[in-house]
């Protein structure tokens, strides 16, 4: 694993070199009790989370967090492999580094090198057992707009991959994972020059797209879906690159639409607190249901130090907020929040 050994053997080193004056080992650190938005956010390993542009897959009482490792990007400067990693976590706030489950040079020889390698999503298929993951496949001109497809017999094993295509044969960007409560998987993605959102509904094998189910023509990317309360909120961010913009929101009751008009998600101006969206997490406990906005603070000169903000939004009766970011708890059992 690329970017991991090095620091691994420093930490060794620094361990026995502690070991030597101290008696005894020394303890592993506290287990975290609050997320705060903005933070270096370190795995079990004490590195910081290498998950940008994510998406969570809950299997039990575990959650999986998927991203893009930029761990093995120095000062902006693209590595010619690219990597997507995994973390586990039952309480949202501590995250056990799983595995590299992708470390790829381009699948495909018309990709090109450097190449683009973003926000992956992972579903389950309960049907063949296979999970399979979604990413946005691209030459570094942005120009080819696809998806990539990859399976693994685990959830954090060795993915593999199966095919990259445009869906529905449009161009796609970013792209975003929905689950419904039926079982049926869409993808969102932000398609030019038709400039909007597509949801597509995969095929029963989750492999390829097979319909298009919707298309919301609003020049919005970074697409989030959730389902609450009997109505669908999808969360799209404008299109200002890496620099963060007042993301919105808009409501339907069925996916297929009438989608309502977008809305800011936080006071205009304050440029969803200095993030992006990328997914919104429910979290369905004993006694109330939380929706956690995951959304990426991009720092494009030094992108292994991005952060992200996460912060449970006040949603409901078709109104959506995110609240001015600070530090906070959950109780997944419960699904209860509390803030510091
Ligand atoms: C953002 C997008 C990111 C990345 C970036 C490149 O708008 O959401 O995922 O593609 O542009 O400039």
């Amino acid at each position: 694993m690329f970017a991991r050994s090095a620091p691994l053997l420093a930490g060794l080193a620094g361990l026995l070199a502690l070991a030597a004056v101290s008696p005894g080992l020394a303890a592993p650190a506290a287990p975290r009790t609050t997320v705060v938005p903005g933070a270096i956010w370190p795995d079990d390993q004490g590195h910081h989370i290498q998950a940008h542009g994510g998406g969570i897959l809950k299997l039990d009482d575990t959650y999986y967090w998927f991203g893009e490792d930029r761990g093995g990007e120095t000062k902006g400067k693209k590595p010619a492999d690219r990597a997507v990693s995994c973390y586990a976590s039952t309480d949202l706030m501590n995250w056990e580094f799983r595995n590299q489950v992708i470390r790829t040079g381009p699948p495909e020889a018309d990709v090109g090198s450097p190449f683009v390698f973003e926000r992956p999503k992972v579903f389950h298929n309960r049907k063949t057992g296979k999970f399979v993951m979604y990413v946005h496949l691209d030459d570094k001109a942005y120009k080819l707009a696809r998806v990539a497809v990859y399976t693994s017999d685990t959830v954090d094993g060795d993915y593999t991959f199966v095919h990259s295509f445009r869906p529905l044969g449009q161009e796609s960007r970013d792209i975003g994972g929905f689950l419904d409560d039926d079982g049926s998987a869409y993808l969102v993605f932000e398609a030019r020059p038709t400039r909007g959102f597509y949801i597509a509904k995969l095929s029963d094998d989750f492999l390829t797209v097979a319909e298009e189910t919707c298309f919301i023509k609003s020049r919005l990317e970074g697409g989030a879906l959730v389902k609450y309360d009997g109505l669908y909120y999808m969360i799209g961010s404008w299109m200002s690159g890496w620099a963060p913009n007042n993301n919105q929101y808009a409501t339907a009751t069925s996916l297929a639409g009438p989608w309502s008009e977008f809305r800011d998600i936080a006071p205009p101006g304050k440029k969803t607190y200095g993030s992006q969206s990328t997914l919104m997490l429910k979290v369905v406990g004993s006694k109330k249901t939380s929706v956690i906005f995951m959304g990426d603070m991009w720092r494009p000169a030094n992108h292994r130090d991005g952060r992200y903000l996460w912060m449970p939004l006040e949603i409901g009766d078709g109104r959506l907020r995110l609240p001015e970011p600070r530090e906070w708890s959950i109780d997944v059992a419960t699904g209860e929040v509390v803030f510091k």
